[in-house]
């Protein structure tokens, strides 16, 4: 029997669902039931019938599936795939934003651990952070842990203050403005695509900036036949799946994210059969937590 079968086979014993980042190695993304961005990752965990949901992808995404359906059993396959930006903010500082504006609201990239959605007033993925920092009816807010996604938003929403703290993706932080414009003097009717994670240099070169599945969405619908690609290098494996034909160019030095490679057949096998790595969510977190969360899907 081959490693897929053998997932097939379990997936009926265990009724469960195989749902994939972008991000997560193409074999993984090929077995997989749902592939999509953080959003459409949560919104499946909110819906699907399945007892069991097997979540390929970093802890926060297990988590945010735990939260969204407390009821089911949620796998993940590496129990050590996590993503350090999802710690990158300290409670003093949103406690020290919010006594310093009466009006705050605490909006939480999904991109964070349940203890830090909890601070949170309301949870946006990079699909939907700029239409729902828009229309929340506060002036001050507070957006943690991404900087590099926050100013974007701070740039669309300009009639809001929008307060940053430190957090970043390493993948994405330290892309290269320099390795884009190289890209784009090789290929210069190439479009440039990047991820709101990327830093501000490498964002002023992009002609279109948004989510895995924004980018995805893009190139499908544009008549360009050549993109440069500022994002993790996952993405190519459904890029080039939706696009026979077209061309994509990464920067030299491959954007990696090491924790999403932890995500391997054999590891998605193992918790079928032993139902290891369960996520979960401390029991007093799980409340607020899963509120910051509805909260995104009612506004996106
Ligand atoms: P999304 O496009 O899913 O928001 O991807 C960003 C990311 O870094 C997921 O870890
Ligand atoms: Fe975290 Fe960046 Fe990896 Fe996404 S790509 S999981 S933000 S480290």
């Amino acid at each position: 029997m081959t490693k897929q079968e053998e997932i097939n086979q379990l997936k009926k014993e265990k009724d469960a669902v195989i749902l994939a980042h972008y991000y997560v190695e193409p074999e993984v993304q090929e077995i997989a039931d749902y592939v999509g961005d953080s959003f459409n990752l949560s919104k499946y965990a909110a819906g699907l019938a399945n007892q069991t949901l097997v979540f390929c992808g970093v802890s926060f995404m297990g988590e945010s599936g735990k939260l969204l359906s407390p009821e089911k059993t949620v796998l993940m396959p590496d129990a050590d795939a996590d993503c350090p930006m999802a710690h990158m903010v300290r409670k003093e500082e949103v406690e020290q934003a919010r006594k310093r504006y009466e009006d705050l609201a605490v909006v939480c990239y999904i991109n964070s651990t349940a203890e830090i959605k909890s601070w949170a007033d309301v949870c946006v993925t990079s699909a939907n952070a700029v239409q729902i920092v828009r229309n929340l009816p506060n002036k001050n807010i507070l957006f943690i842990p991404d900087k590099n996604l926050g100013r974007f938003v701070a740039e669309q929403v300009p009639d809001k203050n929008v307060i940053l703290v430190k957090g970043f993706c390493p993948v994405h932080e330290q892309m290269k403005a320099m390795e884009i414009e190289k890209l784009r003097k090789e290929h210069p009717e190439a479009k440039v695509l990047a991820h709101p994670e990327c830093n501000e240099p490498l964002l002023k070169q992009a002609d279109y900036i948004g989510s895995t599945t924004g980018i995805i969405n893009y190139t499908t619908k544009s008549e360009a036949d050549e993109f440069i690609i500022a994002t993790e290098i996952g993405v190519r494996y459904e890029l080039e799946k939706k696009n026979p034909g077209k061309r994509f160019y990464f920067p030299a030095t491959a954007p990696v994210c090491a924790d999403m490679k932890k995500i391997t057949l054999d590891k998605i096998i193992n918790v079928l059969k032993t139902g290891d790595n369960k996520a979960g969510v401390r029991e007093d977190l799980a409340a607020p937590a899963k509120k910051t969360l509805s909260r995104m899907l009612e506004l996106a």
